[in-house]
């Protein structure tokens, strides 16, 4: 055992993984107590009354050979978001271990450390820097509680991308007590490589990519955990049998065609286009005070005042993130890159 593993809650360390119902497809399934005939309602290819892969290999499979990672460093989940309530289930024990977060960003690191009862230690980026991260004071705050340390490349809500020698340096550098986990939920829009390359040279190293943003899939729930095999393995034993359900398994295969993955390369290019012209654009609006660059498919915006800004978009029938609430984003919205009519009309009504 190594020390991905001696590092995690010891109770889930010893935790016999759940019995569920054997899977062999090519014989008749008496043993599930499922319905044998097809509801009217089923779309699907293999049959909705009959409980879907337990975990799903196959699926396992493709999304290895598509991230270009081990069959064994993979574990599609219900989207990004139970990867990260699996990892600090597996790793951070209530009321003693604690997770670190680099905010602002992405909300459910904190969220599942709270619900999990651990604690949350923040070390803010530094907003003059573009929003960096900011290393000394990182390094300082990693005590022998923490476990995890999350960061989010490219960031949401600040949109920047961290360079791959930075975040390389800190996985050494917590070698042997922490992991680290890097969210790459809109690397597709960056233009540059994931970190599913490094895993093998740093197995602290935990990637997390997701099906919901370049893909278009997020209503079909499904992202994925690269990371060590131990930390595969003991997450496996955590996660629900039958988490990733049957018409998820179905459509992902399918995005995962060649057409349908040439399909999303021209999306996310069209998307990083817009994204560029949006800039610009709003930088140009009275009502800006600063377009940050972005490396993925949303902008942050600060307005002068994100108020009016947010119920101008709202009377115009269009939706975007208010981010006032957050540490050192005073009067920022985030605005998601939709189509081109939706930007063009989002420029009509921001002065
Ligand atoms: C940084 C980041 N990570 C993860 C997620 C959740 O993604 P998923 O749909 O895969 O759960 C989001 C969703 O907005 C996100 O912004």
């Amino acid at each position: 055992m190594s020390w991905i593993t001696e590092i995690a809650r010891p109770d889930i360390r010893a935790l016999a993984p759940y019995r569920h119902a054997a899977w062999e497809p090519g014989l008749v399934r008496l043993h599930a107590n499922e319905l044998p005939w097809r509801s009217l309602a089923d779309g699907s290819d293999a049959g909705l009354n009959r409980y879907p892969e337990p975990h799903p290999h196959a699926l396992a499979a493709r999304l290895a050979r598509f991230y270009q990672v081990d069959a064994e460093a993979v574990l599609p989940c219900r989207g990004s978001d139970e990867a990260i309530d699996l990892l600090t289930r597996c790793y951070a024990r209530c009321g003693r271990d604690a997770i670190l977060i680099t905010p602002p960003t992405f909300g459910m690191y904190a969220l599942c450390a709270h619900v999990q009862g651990a604690t949350i230690i923040e070390v803010p980026l530094r907003r003059e820097s573009g929003y960096g991260i900011d290393l000394p004071a990182l390094h300082k705050a990693v005590t022998s509680a923490v476990k995890l340390v999350y960061l989010c490349s490219p960031n949401n809500p600040t949109g920047n991308l961290i360079d791959r020698a930075t975040v390389l340096s800190l996985a050494s550098a917590l070698a042997g007590r922490a992991l680290l986990v890097v969210d790459e939920a809109y690397v597709e829009f960056s233009g540059s490589p994931s970190l599913g390359a490094d895993l093998r040279a740093h197995p602290g190293l935990v990637v997390l990519r997701t099906m919901s943003k370049a893909h278009g899939l997020a209503g079909a729930r499904c992202g994925a955990v690269l990371a060590h095999p131990e930390i595969i393995a003991l997450l496996r034993r955590v996660i629900q049998p039958y988490a990733v359900t049957q018409l998820t398994i179905e459509a992902v295969a399918r995005a995962l065609e060649p057409a349908a993955v040439e399909e999303s390369r021209q999306r996310v290019a069209q998307v990083i286009s817009e994204r560029e012209r949006m800039a610009a654009a709003l930088s140009a609006r009275i009502s800006v005070r600063h377009v940050w660059p972005s490396a993925a498919n949303f902008l942050l915006v600060e307005c002068a005042d994100a108020g009016a800004a947010l119920q101008r978009c709202h009377a115009a029938g269009l939706l975007v993130r208010d981010l006032r609430h957050l540490p050192s984003l005073g009067q920022a919205l985030r605005l998601s890159i939709g189509t081109p009519e939706h930007n063009d009309r989002l420029l009509e009504v921001l002065p």
